[in-house]
């Protein structure tokens, strides 16, 4: 079961996930610095002070990747590394300049090139937090930071991917609370998703204008997708929502290609008692419009307020004495106006026939081929669908000889896992169509593994987290997946 010529395979990670070193070189705190030191926050208080240490066995882990031989490695870079405090202005600390230099110079060496993500959830302190209405401050220190990356690496990077799962951060950082900056709020994730967008526009927008046109490189986002099926059998459950607003062009268009995050499937159905997404957003649409004629009326029936100033800002129609206008509408966060949705009117559910993994997420080979397919026609991304991460954790991986032992033959939970998903891909691409250019694997190294600690281990290299040397060693998965790169696809 082969690929196309020149299909890119990988292996991923996430700085806050791996390096440690979390003072060193200036670095200032992330909101995952905080939320971790947090009583209770994670599984034994795991923190990611120390992680992989990753930060300083930078060399033997650019070892490790040139042994697997795999053509892609995509890591992110940390904001207060660069930018301690968050600065909108300014130059980036020369030491964590100087960190990704030798990161990206040696994956370069080894033949490996870099797929840079640049927000991997560690949101620097000083900044707050997404959902803090600070909308333009938010996103102005952001593209700076962006830009600074793009100044500094982007003659070496040519694969950018602004912004992992804001879904994600959104939800689990606003919604449940169950991820920094531990916030629960019914309101709140639509901000915070709405930000988060306007944030990777204005770096799609500073890379395509300032730096795309010398670098040659491509940018995208990275999206993390289930397959939906529907809860009453079938096949096809997705449907496209519709975000409308005023700054929608700003984003449309701002991915060269399509990067998806893919673990797993579920089976939806509108919750009782709720009415679909489309029907809600149309009632809310017309009570917003009620809202502002309301508005409008009542200003013109008592004016207390004269303008010169039109809505956005420039000068009115001139030709007569200054009129009565009503407020603008607000536009910056959930107080306006706007109705903000505080849940989307769908129940999902796993069908219990599909088994599970150590995430207790169900493994679902067909709804990652679905997905490819539909993804592919439903979007046609120019710069086709780059798979930035797909993998498998296990709990049982409790020592070195008890990850090679679970991990390899004849159970091999791991590699089973990932040639069924793989052998899904070159179906998708194969028998469907699906435009499919790269796959990242979840992940080069056990890690750790945000609110569970690491008690969750999805590498190809085991750790050992309980030893002050992390020391490393290979799974049987790492060789299962060298022969697939090496072969540019399963063996039979
Ligand atoms: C998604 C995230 O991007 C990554 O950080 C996480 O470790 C994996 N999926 C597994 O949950």
């Amino acid at each position: 079961m082969s690929f196309p010529p020149g299909f890119l395979w990988g292996t991923a990670t996430a700085a806050y996930q791996v390096e440690g070193g979390a003072t060193e070189g200036g670095r200032g705190p992330s909101i995952w610095d905080t939320f971790s030191h947090t009583p209770g926050a994670t599984a034994d208080g795991d923190t990611g002070d120390v992680a992989c240490d990753h930060h300083h066995k930078l060399e033997e882990d650019l070892d490790h990747l040139a042994a697997l031989g795999a053509p892609l490695y995509r890591f992110s870079i940390s904001w207060s590394r660069l930018f301690p405090a968050g600065e909108a202005s300014g130059p980036p600390l020369a030491a964590g300049v100087a960190f990704y230099n030798r990161l990206i110079d040696g994956l370069l060496q080894r033949g490996v090139a870099p797929v840079v993500t640049l927000y991997h959830w560690d949101l620097p302190s000083a900044l707050g937090h997404w959902a803090s209405g600070e909308r333009a401050r938010l996103v102005a220190a952001f593209a700076h930071y962006a830009r600074a990356c793009f100044a500094a690496f982007g003659d070496r990077v040519q694969t950018w991917v602004t912004i992992n799962e804001p879904w994600v951060v959104a939800v689990l950082g606003h919604g449940t609370g169950e991820h920094a900056p531990g916030r629960v709020d019914a309101d709140e994730p639509y901000e915070v998703a709405h930000v988060l967008l306007l944030a990777h526009a204005a770096a799609v927008a500073a890379y395509r204008v300032d730096f795309g046109p010398t670098q040659g490189g491509h940018v995208g986002i990275a999206l993390n997708s289930d397959w939906v099926y529907p809860a009453g059998g079938g096949a096809d459950g997705n449907d496209d929502d519709d975000n409308a607003d005023g700054e929608a062009a700003a984003v449309r268009g701002s991915s060269d290609f399509f990067g998806l995050n893919h673990y797993s499937s579920r089976r939806v159905a509108t919750a009782p008692g709720r009415r679909p997404c489309a029907e809600r957003l149309a009632a809310a649409e017309a009570e917003a419009a009620a809202v502002t004629a309301a508005a409008a009326a009542a200003a013109a029936a008592s004016p207390t307020r004269t303008s010169t100033v039109g809505e956005d800002g420039g000068a009115a129609p001139t030709g007569g004495a200054a009129t009565a206008v009503a407020p603008p509408p607000l536009r910056d966060g959930p107080a306006a106006g706007r109705p903000y949705f505080s849940d989307v009117g769908v129940s999902s559910s796993a069908d219990p026939e599909w088994p599970v993994t150590a995430m207790g997420w169900s493994i679902v080979p067909d709804g990652f081929r679905r997905l490819l397919g539909h993804i592919t026609t439903t979007y046609a991304p120019a710069g086709g669908i780059w798979v930035t991460e797909n993998g498998l954790a296990a709990t049982g991986e409790t020592s070195a000889a008890a990850a090679a032992a679970a991990d390899g033959p004849p159970a091999a939970a791991r590699a089973a896992y990932l040639s069924s998903y793989v052998a899904a891909m070159a179906a998708a691409i194969a028998d469907d169509g699906a435009d499919v250019r790269a796959y990242c694997l979840w992940s080069l190294l056990d890690n750790f593994e945000w609110a569970f600690g690491y008690s969750r281990r999805f590498g190809l290299l085991w750790v050992d987290f309980a030893d002050a040397a992390r020391l490393r060693t290979r799974k049987p998965a790492f060789e299962w997946y060298r022969r697939v790169v090496a072969a540019n696809g399963l063996p039979l």
